[in-house]
């Protein structure tokens, strides 16, 4: 068969190449996989503002590159996506360093050092367009102030990108201001810290224009209210996937700045959802993949998918690492594991129950509430049969068990007919309490400083909020009240 082969044009190839869907948040976290991948301790971040003439500059402390490798690197496809990379390799498609920076600007400079020896190269996409052919520079542009000197020691990368069209309107009518800059720099950091969380919790230090990152740790680990389901592996084309649920505690327990700052990037309601780890590294979040709507009872859950990077082609694993597709293998799975979950978040958010945090395997009916129907009506009880309930019981004396069967009494009462009456949770701003919440605070701590039970201010405090009918109440403003009204006459 007659055949010709046929180059492509560098002009239009390199301007399709930079519109393949980066935003400066996934193009400055590709660049950092490299980092990563070439083992550095330390990377830094700077971006310089410039009137927008500025530049981004990653410098890592990385095992570096020789000539031959830079030319490699620096080449569109420097890699098979197909061959076998090493473990916990994040890159795959050999495309990274180029795409993502000329999705930020149009000239690309690496210096790297291996060994003690120097490597130059740039592309300038100007100069591309003008010629029309792939014009590499093997030297440091002179208009640009960096030097190899720059780099201490024997080994690592400064990756530099300026004409910064994209990222900040560089050459075009519509230089953004310094103030939106400055905002974009403050959301990639935040982008970093969450989809690097895990590799920032072990021996890598990041930072941006000399802050140091810190892990944002969706799951909120650490937190004791915090709970942590079985771990799960389900097998897609025969290859580990890992499964961690969790479900964050009700968003009361929080005070106003650990509730921010658990909503992470785009707020408690749209991170719910699958989460899902390349090679410790996120590379999807905060997505029910179509299985589930995101609503506000569900928002407690957050559940963590790992895989690795032998499975990047089941996961449809895109060039940005910032989507992946759920394998149809394991869809079914992920919806009923997902399901489970979603129901334990909609009670604690009901009811405001803690999800149990033992160590044994919970059977039976989990909802601590139930319908009890009799001639006068439709009430709720609390279950009685609950496994972790029955667990205590089954431990400790009479006389506790009276005050335990006290106190859920009392839970009881104060809960059904709120509940009913609360069609669905809704967030309030304002925390006031009524006459009748602050009667029923003070009284309740009576009962509990009587019948000898040892809480201080604020377990009851805590307690108190947990019940029925102070769904929109405060910790704090309950503490308020203990503190001015009980604290002289009840001992804590
Ligand atoms: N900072 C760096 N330090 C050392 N080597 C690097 C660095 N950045 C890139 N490289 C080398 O250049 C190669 C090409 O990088 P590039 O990001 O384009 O592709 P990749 O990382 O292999 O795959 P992907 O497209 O998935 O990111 C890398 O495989 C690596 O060998
Ligand atoms: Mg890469």
């Amino acid at each position: 068969m007659d055949e010709i082969i046929t180059q492509p044009s560098a002009t239009p190839v390199i301007q399709a190449l930079r519109s393949i869907g980066y935003n400066s948040q996934t193009a400055v976290a590709d660049l950092v996989d490299n980092s990563i991948d070439a083992k550095a301790t330390k990377v830094s971040i700077d971006f310089s503002y410039g009137d927008g003439n500025g530049f981004i500059k990653i410098y890592d402390n990385g095992n570096g590159m020789n000539d031959e490798e830079l030319q490699t690197a620096m080449t569109i496809g420097s890699k098979d996506p197909r061959s076998k990379r090493e473990r916990n390799e994040l890159g795959r498609f050999g495309m990274g360093l180029k795409t993502a920076a000329f999705s930020l600007g149009k000239r690309l400079t690496v210096i790297s050092k291996k060994d003690s020896s120097v490597s130059i190269r740039c592309w300038d996409l100007d100069h591309v367009s003008k010629e029309n052919e792939w014009l590499l520079y093997k030297s440091i542009p002179s208009d640009l102030s960096i030097s190899p000197d720059e780099i201490n020691g024997d080994n690592g990368t400064i990756v530099l990108i300026d004409k910064l069209d994209r990222f900040c309107g560089f050459g075009t009518y519509r230089v953004v201001k310094p103030e939106s800059f400055f905002s974009k720099i403050k959301r990639i950091q935040k982008y970093l810290e969450m989809v690097f969380h895990v590799i920032l919790e072990k021996d890598i230090l990041i930072e941006i224009n000399g802050n140091k990152l810190l892990p944002w740790n969706p799951f909120l680990e650490g937190n004791p209210r915090c709970y942590e389901g079985e771990i799960q592996y389900l097998f897609s084309n025969n290859k580990h996937v890992v499964i961690t649920p969790y479900v964050l505690p009700h968003p009361s327990t929080f005070n106003k700045n650990e509730h921010k700052d658990a909503g992470g990037l785009k707020g408690w309601r749209d991170h719910q959802g699958f989460y899902v780890y390349r090679e410790n590294r996120m590379v999807s979040y905060g997505d029910w993949f179509g299985l589930f709507p995101k609503d506000v009872q569900s928002e407690l859950v957050r559940i963590r998918i790992d895989f690795s990077n032998d499975s990047d082609e089941e996961w449809k694993l895109d060039v940005k690492k910032s989507s992946v597709t759920i394998p149809e293998e394991i869809r079914e799975g992920l919806e009923s594991i997902g399901k489970y979950y979603r129901q334990l978040s909609q009670e604690i958010m009901l009811y405001r129950t803690k999800a149990s945090q033992s160590g044994e395997k919970v059977k039976g009916s989990l909802n601590t509430w139930e319908l009890y129907s009799d001639d006068n009506g439709t009430n709720y009880i609390i279950n009685r049969n609950h496994p972790v309930l029955t667990n205590i019981l089954r431990d400790i004396d009479k006389q506790n068990k009276r005050k335990i069967n006290l106190y859920l009494k009392l839970l009881e009462l104060g809960s059904p007919s709120n509940l009913l009456k609360t069609e669905s949770i809704v967030k309030k701003e304002e925390h006031f309490v009524n006459e009748n919440q602050r009667k029923t605070i003070i009284e309740y701590a009576n009962i509990l400083s009587n019948s000898g039970i040892q809480m201080n201010i604020d377990q009851i405090s805590e307690s108190i909020s947990l019940m029925a009918g102070f769904e929109s109440t405060e910790i704090a403003t309950i503490k308020e009240i203990l503190k001015k009204e009980v604290e002289a006459s009840v001992q804590f």
